[in-house]
Formats: C-alpha cells, sequence, structure tokens
C-alpha cells in the first residue's frame, strides 16, 4: 500500500516536490493546501489530486496522511512546520527551516520531542556526481582539503524592476540571497568535505536599494508589459550580493560569493574543492560533469556514468551514461531516502534533517552579524 502524502504550498517548488514522488512510484500525493480554497481547488484540479484544502490545518486533520511536505514561502515555515509535528505527521520541509535561530532551534527540539522522520530539502546533495563527490572526499582521493571556493550565480532579480516576495524580509527573513541561495551552498560543500563552518567574515550589499514593485499580483501580470504608473518604488534592504570568507572546523579556508543580479548566470551553483591529491570542480548548470584537477597528469572531466561511479553511491543514478541527470532528480533521490526509511526499504536514513537546516541559519545569522559588525565572527550552532 502506497504512503499518502500531502503538499502545503503549490507554487513553484511544490510542484517539484509532486513529479519528484510521482517518479518514485512508492507514495500517493492524496491532498493539496492553498492560501484559499478558490485556488486550492483549482491547483488540486491541475495537478490531478483529489483532495483540496484552503487552510492546512484541516489537511492536517486528516487522519490517512502521513507524510507532509511543507512548501510554503519562508515566514510560514516555522508555524507550518510546527503544526505538522503537532498533528504526529512526518515532515518534508522546504528551507530555510524557518526565519532565524531561534525559530529553527525549537524546530529541532520539537521535532526530536515528537519522534517523526524530518527532512529538509537541501536537494543538491542528491545528484549524483555530488555523491561521487563526497565519496573521493571520504575514501581520501582529494587528499587533505586546502581550500575550498565558489559561487551561486543567478540574473532572475537582475533588474530593479524584478520582484518577488523574496525581496519583503517579513516574508522572506532579514538575509535574502544567503538565506535563499548561499544556504544551498554552504550545505553543499560541508556535506561533500565532511569539515564544518566555524567562522565567517562577510560583506553584503543590496545592489538595487530601491526597487519597483509592481501594484497589480506578481502571477496576474506575468507575461504583460507593465507601464510606468503600474509600479511603486521600494526601498530593499537585504541583499543581492554577498561574499563570505570561511572557516572550517579543521582550520581549512574558503571563501564564496553568491548573487542573483549576475546577467547570464541562471541557477550556477559551484565549487572548486582544492585537495592536496587533486583537485574537484562541479557546477549545477552542467551537473553530468565532475572536474577532477590534477598537478601531476592531465586534468580530467568525469562524465556522469553508474559504471565509473563509486558502488556506495551508484544507485544515485538511474539512467545510463550520456543520459542526463538533473535539477528534478535531486529531490527525487532525497524523496526516496527519506520514504525508503520510513518503510524500511533504505534504514540508512541518507537524508538532510532539521538539525542541517538549524545549521544553515545559523551560519547565515553570523554571516548577517559579520557584515553588520565588519568582523569575523563565530557560528553559534
Ligand atoms: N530547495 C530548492 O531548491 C528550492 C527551490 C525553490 C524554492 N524553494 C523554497 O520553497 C519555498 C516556496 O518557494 P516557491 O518558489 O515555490 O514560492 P512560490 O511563491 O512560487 O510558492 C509558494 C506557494 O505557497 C502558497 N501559500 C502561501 N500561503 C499559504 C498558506 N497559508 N497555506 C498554503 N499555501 C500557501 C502560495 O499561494 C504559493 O502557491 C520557499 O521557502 C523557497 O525557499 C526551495
Amino acid at each position: 500500500m502506497p504512503i499518502q502524502a500531502a503538499i502545503i504550498g503549490t507554487g513553484f517548488i511544490g510542484p517539484a516536490h509532486l513529479e519528484a514522488l510521482r517518479r518514485l512510484g512508492t507514495v500517493d500525493v492524496v491532498a493539496v493546501s492553498e492560501r484559499n480554497q478558490e485556488l486550492a481547488d483549482l491547483k488540486a484540479k491541475e495537478l490531478s489530486i483529489p483532495q483540496a484544502y484552503g487552510d492546512y490545518h484541516d489537511l492536517l486533520a486528516n487522519p490517512e496522511i502521513q507524510v507532509v511536505h511543507n512548501c510554503t514561502p519562508n515566514h510560514l515555515h516555522f508555524e507550518v512546520n510546527k503544526a505538522i509535528m503537532a498533528a504526529g505527521k512526518h515532515v518534508v520541509s522546504e528551507k530555510p527551516l524557518a526565519m532565524n535561530s531561534t525559530e529553527s532551534r525549537e524546530l529541532v527540539r520539537l521535532a526530536k520531542e515528537s519522534g517523526v522522520v524530518h527532512a529538509i530539502d537541501f536537494n543538491y546533495r542528491y545528484m549524483p556526481l555530488v555523491q561521487q563527490a563526497r565519496m573521493m572526499c571520504e575514501k581520501g582521493d582529494v587528499g587533505r582539503i586546502l581550500a575550498v571556493h565558489g559561487s551561486y550565480l543567478q540574473d532572475w532579480l537582475h533588474q530593479e524592476t524584478d520582484w518577488n516576495w523574496r525581496l519583503v524580509p517579513e516574508m522572506s527573513g532579514d538575509s535574502r540571497a544567503m538565506a535563499d541561495i548561499g544556504s544551498h551552498w554552504c550545505d553543499l560543500v560541508q556535506f561533500i568535505t565532511g569539515m564544518k563552518i566555524v567562522r565567517v567574515m562577510a560583506d553584503l550589499v543590496t545592489i538595487h536599494p530601491v526597487r519597483k514593485r509592481p501594484k497589480v499580483e506578481v502571477e496576474t501580470y506575468a507575461g504583460k508589459v507593465l507601464k510606468p504608473e503600474d509600479l511603486e518604488e521600494v526601498e530593499i534592504n537585504t541583499e543581492d550580493y554577498g561574499s563570505v570568507l570561511l572557516e572550517f572546523d579543521t582550520g581549512t579556508h574558503g571563501v564564496m560569493t553568491v548573487n542573483q543580479c549576475a546577467a547570464g548566470r541562471k541557477n550556477r551553483l559551484s565549487f572548486e574543492i582544492d585537495g592536496s591529491n587533486c583537485a574537484l570542480g562541479w557546477n549545477q548548470e552542467t551537473p553530468n560533469e565532475l572536474w577532477i584537477g590534477r598537478r601531476d597528469k592531465p586534468n580530467e572531466v568525469m562524465m556522469k556514468d553508474a559504471s565509473l561511479m563509486y558502488e556506495e553511491v551508484r544507485d544515485y543514478a538511474h539512467y545510463p551514461g550520456g543520459h542526463n541527470e538533473a535539477y528534478p532528480d535531486g529531490p527525487k533521490n532525497l524523496f526516496r531516502n527519506v520514504y525508503g526509511f520510513l518503510t524500511g526499504d533504505r534504514p540508512g536514513g541518507d537524508f538532510a534533517t532539521f538539525e542541517d537546516g538549524h545549521n544553515e541559519i545559523a551560519i547565515c545569522d553570523a554571516v548577517l552579524k559579520s557584515s553588520r559588525e565588519r568582523s569575523w565572527v563565530d557560528v553559534e550552532y
């Protein structure tokens, strides 16, 4: 009998969760919830889901639903995650786990107390060559890690007229680029290297201190050419750009840059890990290639191919070499591990948890503090 699951929030990422769950084939998504009944009915119809709830509390009262995916905007993560766990249901939350570390610490406490399975969608961990990179670090192929560097670049907020709820601190949090995408980068390099970020020195910049917000709802103006009278000026105080010097618990240092105004870069999460034996380089926009840098012989580019990957992580690749896998496969592999843990089919439990979600918020808090104080700051986990 398939596990019954539900999704709260069906904007961009909710349907991505649905698609990943449907591809697993072992989960029935039986319900969705939206911010009102009309929208819930519309989305349920579009997505072919039998039950639609205009209030997520009513969805949580359904005893058949065992797992709930929280795909709402950031400001609702805390209350929705709390309510899911209070209803005794397992939870897969979107990142960031909450709006600040006080809330995220509380969610970790409640998760432990309630005994439910708790996961967070740090999806990039579960792409085949990321898993291979992790194994190469773990097995000593890379050697001692000398330095880590990289960036996460996007251009969807490049123009001062680009608008989204993520620009509103009450909905998104006091950090934007760092919390939204920098958190993925930090999670990923820590996951791969096994090292923990302990100190940061950050420089955050708001490239557009004033933006022009459409007076009409974003969804309704999509595709429409806006006139100046359709726009109003809004002061922005969260970062478009940030660079952060990092110190890891091993003493290794690193640096990363995030920028949501980098023209031409759509979702370019990239890193290089410089080791004493070799270096590794990977970029989310070309995820089927892992660059291996060598000092004493020619560099290599490993194409994703299960037969060339370490046996322990081979099953993160589902198609033969040359048959590319990409963004939708990360959540699919993550959810396979979560649901496999629930059923006992994959007892290893290799998935990012609320603790990982809290750790990223703690780093974010330290980044904000460091940028304000213009000094190095310890991460308080
Ligand atoms: N892991 C990733 O790679 C990734 C990618 C994109 C977004 N996200 C995260 O997913 C979350 C949602 O982002 P998005 O881009 O899908 O945003 P979105 O605005 O496209 O979707 C959010 C949805 O939540 C709905 N919603 C709002 N209030 C609600 C309520 N009270 N009850 C039920 N539904 C409600 C909205 O109507 C909307 O449909 C964010 O926290 C974001 O950080 C993660």
